[in-house]
């Protein structure tokens, strides 16, 4: 299955100057667990913002150019359609979406299931999460639910 994860604003933000626009230890630990072990896709952008601060088991780093390359458990390709195909609607295969924009972008028309932290508030952006239809995701399951944000997952 593919599953993109992502936490956002009230008006889709996700990112700002490359950043989170919010600090919220909750959301990041509860990412963190759920990606644990997991194999995962990251836009390079996002994978070189975080890298040293969330541990990457194994997956993918997406990019379209050569970089120097030392990471031995993510593997660096474009190779989109493959991915799609060996993951979308498999349910003894997950595979999880990190971000940001371009990589959501890239992904949404093929997720199985969203899981969506909806921060509480307005905040400055310049990186959002794509329009989705919500409809296409009949069930739904509330994770975690306090004052500053509310963790969704969403599934067909
Ligand atoms: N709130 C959240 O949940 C969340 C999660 C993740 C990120 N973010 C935010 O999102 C922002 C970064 O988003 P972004 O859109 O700038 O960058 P991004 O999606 O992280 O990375 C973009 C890069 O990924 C590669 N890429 C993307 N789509 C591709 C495709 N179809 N085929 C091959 N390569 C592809 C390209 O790398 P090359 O240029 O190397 O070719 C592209 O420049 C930051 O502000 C970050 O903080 C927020």
């Amino acid at each position: 299955m593919i599953i993109l994860i992502s936490a956002y604003d009230e008006n889709r933000v996700i990112g700002n100057n490359d950043k989170l626009p919010w600090n919220l230890p909750e959301e990041t630990n509860y990412f963190k667990q759920v990606i644990n072990n997991k194999v995962v896709i990251v836009g390079y952008k996002t994978y070189s913002y975080i890298k040293d601060i969330v541990k990457f088991d194994s997956g993918y780093v997406l990019s379209r150019k050569q970089h120097e390359w030392n990471t031995a458990n993510l593997e660096i390709t474009d190779d989109v359609n493959s991915l799609i195909l060996k993951y979308k609607g498999n349910e003894n295969k997950d595979i999880y979406v990190l971000g940001g924009q371009e990589t959501y972008e890239t992904f949404i028309d093929y997720a199985d299931e969203l899981i969506i932290s909806h921060i509480k508030g307005e905040h400055k952006g310049d990186k959002y999460f794509p329009i989705w239809d919500s409809y296409l995701f009949k069930n739904q399951k509330t994770i975690i639910d306090n004052n500053n944000f509310t963790t969704i997952m969403y599934s067909k």
